[in-house]
């Protein structure tokens, strides 16, 4: 029986663990949002590759099988430390992300968006060209979509969105781009909104593309009770408020700890 943890900065690798319950639903997880010190997307390498292995550590204490970095900056900094110090399978969401638009894109035209630490770290820049190397990949990083998602302003008639939207990606819209990576546990929410300003090209989800390569490791030996536990840093109640909207059901409690 496997038992997956998976942590994130904050709420956001709900996102996540929706796309791998809708795959694995008899699965059993532990989630870790570090609430007290989100967001990671501002951070140093340094200090989120700090802050991930604790996580990391955490989740190791509470016996779990596999461990998935759901935070896309924790992913694109911190997963050579993690794998160096587990011996258990740690998977990044920007690999599988990167894999699936360097499949999806026809003209190899590929836009990735995230948080600026995760763009200025190159990461899925390099893994996206390591998986096409003919591909020209134009990355930007779009701060404001991290909070726009959590305040839950992601109607794509909103004007607010649109505007802010519209700004981030004018240079994608030009770039004659095929595919865009949501490159943010965040993003998936804004879906709506990014499609409407980039109609005709497709959006991979690294949420996605991570489940599917979770479901691919646990091939036939999931046989789990759909036992799940949600811990925080902070104190839940922010956590618990928003976290249906990520998560596309709600969750009963979470208990804060000191890590
Ligand atoms: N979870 C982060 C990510 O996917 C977004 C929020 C943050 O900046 O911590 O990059």
């Amino acid at each position: 029986m496997a038992r997956l943890g998976i942590f994130d900065s904050g709420v956001g690798g709900l996102t996540v663990q929706k796309a791998i319950f809708e795959r694995l639903p008899g699965l059993d997880t532990v989630y870790l949002g570090d609430t007290a010190r989100v967001p990671y997307g501002s951070k140093s390498p340094e200090v989120v590759t700090q802050y991930s292995l604790r996580n990391a550590r955490f989740l190791m204490a509470r016996e779990v099988d596999l461990l998935v970095i759901a935070c896309n900056t924790a992913s694109a900094v911190a997963l050579p430390a993690l794998r160096k110090e587990f011996a258990i399978p740690v998977l990044g969401v920007v690999e599988p992300g990167a894999r699936a638009a360097a499949r999806a894109s026809r003209s190899g035209r590929i836009g990735v968006i995230g948080t600026p630490s995760t763009i200025a770290s190159g990461a899925y820049q390099r893994a996206i060209s390591a998986a096409r190397p003919d591909a020209k990949v134009i990355a930007l990083a779009c701060a404001l979509f991290v909070p726009l998602a959590e305040e839950g302003w992601t109607d794509p008639d909103d004007e607010v969105v649109r505007a802010v939207a519209h700004r981030y990606l004018a240079p994608l819209a030009r770039a004659d781009i095929d595919v865009l990576v949501l490159g943010c546990t965040h993003y998936p929410l804004l879906k709506g909104a990014l499609a409407k300003e980039l109609p005709g090209v497709a959006l991979v989800d690294s949420a996605e593309a991570i489940a599917a390569e979770v479901a691919e490791r646990l091939a036939g030996g999931v046989v789990g009770t759909a036992a799940h536990l949600f811990f925080v840093t902070d104190t839940p109640d922010r956590f618990l408020a928003v976290a249906e909207r990520f998560l596309g059901r709600p969750v009963a409690g979470a208990e804060q700890v000191d890590i």
